[in-house]
């Protein structure tokens, strides 16, 4: 038995070790590719739309789609100053846009400063960088970017910077269907009663690369029919995402997407008070949406919280999150998938361009080789978005309001009475189950339901029936209450 268990920790050292190695050799490669591929965009982009595209490879100052909107720095995170006509507004995005590590560059630096050292080159140069490194700016203070002062005066007020859709976007029916509509709302999926007959409203906010329809075709067909002819579902497809608008010069940030489910929802439904069931990077946009609104919301249902803890003495919350997020290891593939969505702006545009811009042809594969077995709506939720609403979403969301979700649960558990349950899978390889009892860490009152061998979609999918029994008691005990 002992010889056993020396054998397999032995077993599982030396996996580790290589999967490190491994990692570290390939994540090299792509740090150089994705440098690469960004001379490739900026070149396509230039030739096919006419105009150069900023990206995040280069300074703050470039990296603004938006029009009239302005990066503010400070350490540790970032605002942007959004400039219109009759006010100004602070919008937050997360600083890992444009601070990612990269192996290249830290290897760069590396050498530079070893080179540096051993020809004594400039020493006295060395020294007063690193003393006015030292004396910096106090953190209190905003570090405007010299280049804002350029950027007021020539964008203020200006226009749709870009065609819509990109020439690296899907131009098919859904992907566009929104810019049909009169009105800027998300798409909602709404089942249940009209008129009166409401007794309760339920929102569903689906996770990252997702759709409302993975709500719609698994859990809402095995509601009750009681159910059904009492609560007003309304299944959202996030901005960006699905059928929902997917602006261009929009910056996905956690506002953005809290103001659309409030206009697209809540206002012209006349919610007041509802119940919210949310998954992975939904979860988020769960909590925030509750501190906004307390007293609206009667249970809270969170499945995969994406919920990192922060030790006391971090510099860069959102930096810690990516990192914990996406550990930039290639196996389990899952981490590999993380990385390169996390990391590489341009690897990630290639990955949009080859699935998303396809996604009609991956949806006829997927039919085809399955023979129509599977519904496709997964591969429809993984493929229709845009790389600009996806790359921003994930930043912004997950990794840019870390140092504000603990503000959420605390806000949660002490001024609000909602019912919170949390369900996770097993098998979560996405999200890890630790994430779960750590929020209910912060908020004791939470229900943690470990489901046994569910992953993070099949905690859904193929459960439905379980979940939707499971939701309706969770209901029912908030109603009761
Ligand atoms: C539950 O939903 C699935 C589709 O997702 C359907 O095939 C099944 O019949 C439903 N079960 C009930 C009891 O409605
Ligand atoms: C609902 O309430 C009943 C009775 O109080 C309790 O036994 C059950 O565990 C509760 N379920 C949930 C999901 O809150």
């Amino acid at each position: 038995m002992a010889v056993m268990g020396k054998t397999k920790s032995v077993l599982t050292l030396s996996g580790r070790v290589i999967n490190e190695v491994i990692s570290f050799m390939i994540f090299f490669v792509f740090d150089i590719l994705d440098f690469l591929l960004c001379f490739v965009y900026k070149l396509a982009d230039f030739l096919i739309e006419a105009e150069w595209k900023p990206c995040y490879c280069s300074s703050g100052k470039e990296a603004i789609p938006g029009s009239g909107k302005i990066l503010v720095s400070e350490q540790g995170e970032s605002k942007i100053l959004c400039v219109s006509t009759s006010k100004l507004q602070l919008e937050e995005i997360s600083d890992t846009l444009h601070t990612r590590p990269f192996l290249v560059s830290q290897v760069s630096n590396l050498i530079v400063t070893a080179l540096k050292r051993l020809m004594f080159l400039e020493k006295t140069l060395v020294q007063s960088c690193d003393q006015e490194i030292k004396q910096g700016s106090p953190p209190s203070v905003f570090r405007v970017n010299s280049p804002v002062i350029e950027i007021l005066q020539r964008k203020v007020g200006r226009k749709q910077l870009h065609p819509i859709p990109r020439w690296s976007d899907c131009d098919c029916n859904v992907c566009i269907s929104w810019t049909s509509s009169s009105k800027e709302t998300l798409y909602v999926r709404a089942e249940g009663p009209k008129g009166d007959n409401a007794q309760e409203d339920v929102l569903f906010i689906h996770g990252f690369i997702s759709t409302s329809k993975f709500w719609t075709e698994t859990l809402f067909p095995n509601f009750s029919s009681a159910t059904k002819s009492t609560y007003r579902m309304f299944a959202i497809d996030l901005l960006g995402f699905g059928r929902s608008p997917k602006p261009t010069d929009c910056l996905y940030t956690l506002k953005d997407h809290l103001d659309m489910i409030e206009r697209s929802v809540l206002e012209p439904n006349k919610v007041k008070s509802f119940h919210i069931v949310a998954h992975s990077l939904g979860c988020i946009l769960a909590l925030a949406l509750t501190e906004k609104h307390p007293g609206c919301v009667k249970s809270l249902t969170l499945l995969a919280p994406p919920y990192y803890p922060m030790p006391k003495d971090i510099a860069n919350p959102s930096l810690y999150t990516m990192k914990k997020l996406a550990p930039r290891l290639v196996w389990p593939p899952i981490k590999l998938g993380a990385a390169m969505a996390c990391y590489y702006e341009h690897i990630s545009r290639t990955m949009c361009l080859v699935l998303c811009k396809n996604h009609r042809l991956w949806d006829f594969l997927t039919k085809l080789v399955t023979r129509n077995r599977i519904r496709t709506y997964l591969v429809e939720g993984f493929f229709v978005h845009t790389h600009n609403a996806a790359w921003h979403t994930l930043h912004n969301i997950i990794c840019g309001t870390a140092s504000k979700v603990e503000g959420y649960m605390d806000g949660v558990q002490d001024q609000i009475k909602c019912h919170v349950n949390i369900f996770h899978g097993e098998y979560d390889d996405t999200v890890p189950v630790e994430c779960s009892y750590n929020v209910q860490k912060r908020i004791p009152r939470a229900r943690v339901k470990v489901i046994k061998k569910k992953d993070h979609l099949t905690i859904v999918v193929g459960r439905q029936q379980g979940f939707a029994s499971d939701l309706e008691e969770i209901w029912r005990n908030a109603s009761r209450s």
